[in-house]
């Protein structure tokens, strides 16, 4: 018996089949093609989902649950996603819709969340208890654990960094707001920024072509190319000042820095470290350690997976905290709620 984790980004779909110890057996990825809407994604999801199965010789009826993460506002007791940003979808019954096509039990949480549980049970996060996990991509995700479990605030809306306000009346977001974080620091925005760069007549090494990415700007600011540092330097301010506000907010033990960009290494989480520091002054644990995500692409649908596993081992399992909620609030996820780690020793890096 195995998991699915599923991943569904922005830009691409990733599921991977996934034993109890966390171990990846097989996985996938597909375009998403958020333009063309919910349905058509998830009809991708299914055959992804129905291809991972085959690769490893496994019938559906063999994977004991799944669980998917998305990159928006998701209501984790209704398996609804409330508002997804940059997929354009509103109050999609992705559990229902996605637990009848599979026949197996079905969790849904947001993207950030459960790359945050993925590098807590394998990754970077291992030995933590309350960390900050950021996720850099189309949107910029966050997901909270707090002593063990995800924070998920009222309704699942809680720890959505990407959308806090950097700049008063700043650029349109897709959320509806302006002067959002990921506006500002995500990878669409450092390409947003390079381009403009470079049209303003700055000179650079590199060159617009179609499906320019973080990517290659982050390989030219570690070639020191001087707009591109520049692009970069300015996304990992917004980004130490965001996470300064959030750590003077709840105080974690540790950072992970996740994401496609994440992946470039020093060149980004050097500065984001400064800005973090300069930011934060004597309020610091020192050291608060800023790390890599270690699962790299993986951490999403490890994690979904994990979450997958928690809701099959806890179905009964409440809410922590539930209890100081007001008796007639309903939004609350009542399932899927917590996650504890497995007890191992706390290594401190
Ligand atoms: C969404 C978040 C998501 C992030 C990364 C943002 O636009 O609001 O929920 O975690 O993108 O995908």
């Amino acid at each position: 018996m195995c998991l699915l984790g599923i991943d569904l980004g922005g830009t691409t779909i990733k599921a991977g089949l996934v034993d109890r110890q966390g171990q990846l057996l097989a996985r996938g990825q597909v375009a998403t093609g958020a333009a063309e809407g919910a349905r058509a994604v998830l009809g991708r999801i299914i055959a992804l989902a129905g291809e991972v199965a085959q690769r490893q010789g496994l019938a559906r009826r063999e994977i004991e649950a799944a669980g998917i993460g998305v990159p928006g506002w998701v209501d984790v007791a209704r398996g609804l996603v409330r508002l997804a940003p940059n997929l354009f979808w509103r109050d999609f019954p992705l559990q229902a819709e996605l637990a009848a096509e599979l026949g197996r039990p079905v969790v849904v949480d947001n993207d950030a969340h459960v790359a945050a549980l993925g590098e807590m049970w394998q990754g970077a996060g291992q030995g933590y208890r309350s960390l900050l996990m950021v996720t850099i991509g189309t949107g910029i995700g966050s997901g909270l654990i707090l002593d063990g479990r995800v924070w998920r605030g009222v309704a699942g809306y809680g720890a959505e960094m990407g959308h806090v306000k950097m700049v008063r009346g700043g650029l349109p977001c897709h959320c509806g707001g302006r002067g959002c974080l990921e506006t500002l620091a995500s990878a669409t925005a450092m390409v947003r920024m390079f381009r403009e760069g470079l049209a303003a007549g700055r000179p650079s090494s590199l060159q617009d072509q179609p499906g320019l990415g973080a990517r290659e700007i982050l390989a030219a600011a570690a070639r020191d190319d001087s707009l591109a540092r520049e692009v970069v330097d300015c996304a990992a301010s917004y980004l130490g000042q965001a996470l300064a506000n959030a750590v003077l907010l709840v105080g974690p033990e540790a950072i992970i820095i996740g994401g496609g960009p994440a992946g470039a290494g020093e060149v980004l989480l050097a500065p984001i470290r400064s800005y973090l520091a300069a930011y934060l002054g004597p309020w610091q644990l020192k050291p608060l350690p800023v790390l890599a995500a270690r699962l790299g692409n993986d951490a999403g649908l490890i994690g979904a997976a994990r979450l997958a596993l928690h809701e099959q081992q806890n179905r009964e399992e409440p809410l922590l905290g539930a209890s100081s909620l007001p008796a007639n609030h309903k939004n609350v996820s009542a399932r899927g709620g917590g996650y504890v780690p497995e007890p191992r020793k706390h290594k401190r890096r």
